[in-house]
């Protein structure tokens, strides 16, 4: 414990890296989770040297077949495929694998059991929850684990509705503000965020439990205005939701500057108190993420993001004290980088053989992106990003966020909502690079692509 862990991809040598000195110790630690997800075997298994020549394997491997899969791929097992797929998701790396499975045969107890298993597992247990709070410069009692980042989501949107009415009640009662109240709680958030996001908020104003204002992004920069999210803000608002770094694009939205304004506001002794929330999932693990330089109430941790197994954690500032959470679920009582290098080069490498041909959709002018989020668009009526995907021998990637790939042939409505016209949102294949990918990979992948829209382009 306490090691520093250079977090790097492949073995190019004009790198970047970034020392993590608590990365490492916190996906082994999210690793001693004494929970089993059904999906975690299937990280097992991918993961056991590199995941793309074995995710094609998995029915080998299991020895049974997924018949409901719709595969983007052609099942050809002698092929060794390459993974650019890792803002869907990353292997478990193997100390995390040794840690769940120390953590399943050691610590099987119920945390709350007064007995040896039990004290073991609770043991366990608060060294993650320091490991993790460790990680976003928290504090341990700060960190609620979730079964995912989805969960962690909806359980700041509920929050807030909660908040809200509570709010409104004790202003009834003259014990606080009564600005907005009564009226329905108001949401603002935007319109890239993740379907944990943005469904659950589309929910809620469907039922007519909120009012929500999805703020577009701008079409240049694909970044959202601190300014128009200001502008949005309504004497009922109670909760900003703005993701820190997107999924499909890797844009870093400016949520330190939001929350600076934002805290201004909540200062006014009449206003109904606007909760802070951000989605980390993408970012954690690929750039800086501090809670306190954030400002942020609340931010959502997603393990499998970053090496660590599916489970997730909501950072919370000091939650039922400084900042409410109200549980949405009842009974149980439990729970409370790399080197851009390698995107660079790829990135060269596709304008090399493509020419004018390509337009990058993770590149937006005064827009910091991710390290490893690729987002390109071969241009041709025969070249959409699921046709592509599905004809590429050795390529393993999504047309977008992973959750969207059953609506694999509708353009992603993220670029289309970022100014990416819809001719080229259409084709658009999302490569995001990881600790594993080396420079042959790049090559290999872009000749792959290469022979792919010549073939797509002779039979079309
Ligand atoms: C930005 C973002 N938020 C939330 C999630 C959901 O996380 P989980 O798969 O753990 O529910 C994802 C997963 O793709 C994501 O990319």
């Amino acid at each position: 414990m306490g090691k520093t862990i250079e977090i790097r991809v492949g073995t190019f040598d004009n790198n970047f890296s970034i020392d993590c000195p608590t990365l490492h110790d916190n996906l082994i630690s999210f690793g001693k989770m004494p929970i089993l997800y059904v999906t975690m075997v299937y990280h097992v298994f991918a993961s056991r040297s590199r995941m793309a020549s074995k995710s094609d394997d998995i029915t080998l491997v299991m020895g049974r077949t997924f018949t409901d899969h719709d595969l983007h791929h052609i099942p050809d097992m002698n092929v060794d495929r390459i993974y650019m797929d890792y803002n869907a998701t990353t292997p478990l790396e193997p100390e995390v694998v040794q840690a769940v499975s120390d953590a399943l045969r050691d610590a099987w107890g119920n945390p709350s059991s007064n007995y040896v298993a039990g004290a073991t597992a609770k043991s366990i247990i608060s060294q993650s929850r320091q490991s993790v709070a460790r990680m976003v410069g928290g504090k341990s009692e700060d960190i609620v684990f979730t079964s995912g980042g989805t969960e962690a989501n909806n359980l700041v949107l509920h929050t807030a509705l909660e908040h809200f009415k509570k709010s409104c009640r004790a202003a009834e009662q003259s014990e606080g503000p009564t600005n907005g109240c009564p009226g329905l709680p108001h949401i603002v958030t935007t319109n890239v965020e993740h379907d944990s996001i943005k469904l659950t908020a589309e929910h809620f104003l469907a039922d007519g439990k909120a009012d929500v204002t999805f703020v577009p992004v701008s079409k240049v920069t694909a970044r959202v205005d601190v300014e128009d999210i200001i502008a949005a803000i309504r004497p009922n608002t109670c909760l900003i939701s703005v993701m820190l770094a997107n999924n499909e694009t890797g844009v870093i939205m400016p949520v330190q500057e939001i929350c600076q304004r934002v805290d201004l506001l909540n200062k006014q002794p009449e206003r109904l108190r606007i909760l802070l929330h951000t989605d980390a999932a993408q970012a954690l693990g690929k750039i800086s993420v501090e809670v306190q330089e954030l400002g942020v109430d609340y931010l959502t941790i997603v393990g499998h993001k970053f090496y660590g197994p599916r489970i997730g954690a909501l950072y919370v500032n000091g939650p039922g004290r400084r900042t409410p959470l109200y549980p949405m679920l009842f009974g149980g009582g439990q729970e409370r980088n790399f080197r851009p290098g390698i995107k660079l080069y790829l990135e060269e490498r596709l304008q090399d053989v493509f020419r004018d041909r390509i337009r990058f959709n993770s590149h937006y002018p005064g827009s910091d992106v991710l390290p490893n989020t690729c987002n390109v668009s071969i241009l041709g009526p025969a070249l959409q990003g699921w046709r592509v995907l599905s004809t590429c021998r050795r390529l393993l990637a999504s047309v977008g966020a992973a959750c969207h790939s059953a609506s694999g042939n509708r353009a992603s409505h993220i670029l289309l909502n970022c100014g990416v016209p819809s001719e080229v949102a259409a084709n658009a294949v999302r490569l995001s690079v990881g600790r594993e990918t080396a420079r042959a990979d790049v090559d290999a992948v872009v000749e792959d692509l290469r022979e792919t829209v010549q073939l797509l382009e002779k039979t079309n």
